[in-house]
């Protein structure tokens, strides 16, 4: 994890990308790929391969300069550096869905002058041409190689449990689990990884770390963009299928998850797996209780007038699909038995900003006299994934002077400060890891069920009824009132994250 902590990177690999020319090689693939390159963790002897209908290696390495130039972390590339990196870039022209043309692209990766030690095959393509690409490699005899030949699958995978299954079985039918590589960027943040080294690598925070002490968990991912330009997947799938089901989930098993035996793949993602499924059902009757959902109206971001979601290009006027949802969930288990974890991500929200924040119970007894203001602020602790990357303790300190005063203050890690350097994208993070052969940062399986099967009964009760109430939050806020009540019942308020200020930000390491 995080650097292939027991795996080290290939002397040689061959990374064959289908579609190479899209939109996720470009904006993320391409230049992770090169700021690997640049921090020298690519293997060293490294060639890509894009696959694309019609592709020629000038065209591939035109568009992927333009979204370096674009993307990149480490800025525009100097020259010496991009010709050296693009020319281990080359390109192969096909039709994914024409079986007896793999074994053409067999013979062309075969004809190289070693064996390669790893051989990526990374499907940045629709999820419905998974199978046909599967079935064409293994036609060919390209899946073979348990240790070194890998695929990777990127979200959406599915849009319910049972397109889930569908689409894994076509994966599976050809290849282990072992070599199936499912990304969620979420895990290849920094800030994701660093909730185990935080639990896992310190005394004080596991022995608290349960009901308790705790009261509850709420997990923020707040986006300020709209839907943009992806109207296409977008209606299909919504704020729950695109966020809740993967990364918020992610995070939470990571959150609640037992301490593992080992810091290995399987362990690690056992003792997630052990999270889902000690999740409460949500009873199908009663989906008000456990789930809200929103979609934004006309609003304001940062001063600017923006359309309500059903007014964006491409969407249907009259759209039911939810741009915000939160969740309520209960973990079944000895350390979190009636823990609410709340869970609540939206587009076009007030901030864009993602944080869990783990509120302390009160004190029993309060021993100081009245009007000190204690318990003006609740005990938190406030884990910051982005923008801002750090750790808050929040708690209350006894004001300098007389009479006692009692006021919260702010204890802070920032990774910048404590660092100095940025951390690298996210998936750096994942394809450093994946070259590695390191899989604890991709979902099993087994996961990526149990989340469909969590969600699919709101899913299903959602699709029966269209909202009423859509559009019910303007843009630029925190979301619809709905959402207050569902943690309102239980006597608890969402906490407003803590603010994004300009001058605030970590200054130097972006
Ligand atoms: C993607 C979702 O998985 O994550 C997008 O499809 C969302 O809708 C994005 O905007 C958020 O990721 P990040 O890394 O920008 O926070």
């Amino acid at each position: 994890m995080n650097g292939a902590s027991a795996l080290s990177t290939p002397e040689y690999a061959q990374f064959i990308l289908f579609g190479a020319m899209g939109d996720l090689a470009w904006r993320l693939i391409g230049p992770a790929l090169f700021n690997l390159y640049l921090d020298k963790q690519l293997p060293p002897r490294f060639s890509l391969i894009g696959v694309d209908r019609e592709i020629s290696a000038e065209t591939l390495r035109e568009r992927w300069r333009d979204g370096v130039m674009q993307f990149s972390r480490q800025g525009t590339p100097g020259d010496d550096d991009w010709r050296d990196f693009a020319s281990r870039l080359d390109a192969h022209s096909m039709d994914l869905g024409d079986a007896p043309q793999y074994s053409a692209l067999k013979t062309r990766l075969d004809s190289a002058r070693d064996k390669a030690d790893a051989r990526v095959f990374y499907l940045a393509i629709p999820p419905g041409l998974f199978g046909a690409v599967a079935d064409g490699l293994a036609g060919a005899g390209l899946h073979r190689g348990r240790e070194r030949t890998r695929i990777v699958v990127e979200k959406p995978l599915g849009d319910s449990l049972a397109a889930f299954r569908a689409i894994d079985r076509s994966l599976r039918a050809h290849f282990e689990e072992t070599q199936i590589y499912r990304m969620d960027h979420f895990l290849g943040k920094e800030t994701v990884q660093n909730i185990l080294a935080m639990r896992f690598a310190n005394p004080i925070f596991e022995p608290v770390w349960n009901r308790r002490y705790i009261d509850h968990v709420a997990i923020t991912v707040a986006e300020s963009i709209g839907v943009g330009h992806r109207a296409g997947y977008y209606e299909h799938a919504g704020a729950l299928r695109d966020m809740v089901q993967n990364h918020l989930l992610q995070i939470m098993c990571l959150v609640a998850m037992e301490p593992p035996v080992l810091y290995d793949a399987d362990d690690i993602r056992n003792k997630k797996l052990d999270v889902l499924r000690a999740c409460r059902r949500i009873p199908a009757d009663n989906i008000r209780a456990y789930a809200v959902r929103g979609q934004y109206a006309d609003g304001w971001i940062e001063g600017v007038a923006v359309p309500g979601y059903r007014r964006e290009p491409g969407i249907d006027p009259q759209s039911n699909v939810e741009t915000y949802a939160a969740v309520k969930l209960l973990v079944d288990n000895w350390r979190w038995q009636d823990v609410p974890f709340y869970l609540r991500t939206g587009k076009r929200m007030a901030a864009a900003v993602s944080e869990i924040s783990i509120r302390f119970r009160d004190i029993p007894h309060n021993a100081f006299p009245a009007n000190t203001g204690l318990n003006s602020q609740p005990v938190r602790l406030v884990i910051q994934i982005q923008p801002q990357e750090g750790i808050i303790l929040k708690f209350m300190a006894k004001e300098p002077g007389s009479p006692l005063r009692l006021r919260p203050v702010d204890m802070r890690f920032s990774y910048c400060e404590a660092f100095k350097k940025a951390s690298p994208g996210a998936y750096e993070t994942l394809l450093r890891d994946l070259l590695a052969g390191d899989a604890t940062l991709f979902m099993r399986s087994d996961q990526v069920e149990a989340a469909w099967s969590l969600l699919m009964p709101v899913l299903d009760a959602w699709a029966a009824n269209p909202a009423p109430d859509f559009a019910n939050y303007p843009a630029g806020t925190w979301g619809p009132e709905a959402a207050e009540r569902l943690v309102a019942r239980d006597g608890r308020a969402w906490l407003t994250p803590s603010p994004t200020r300009r001058d605030d930000r970590d200054e130097g390491c972006d």
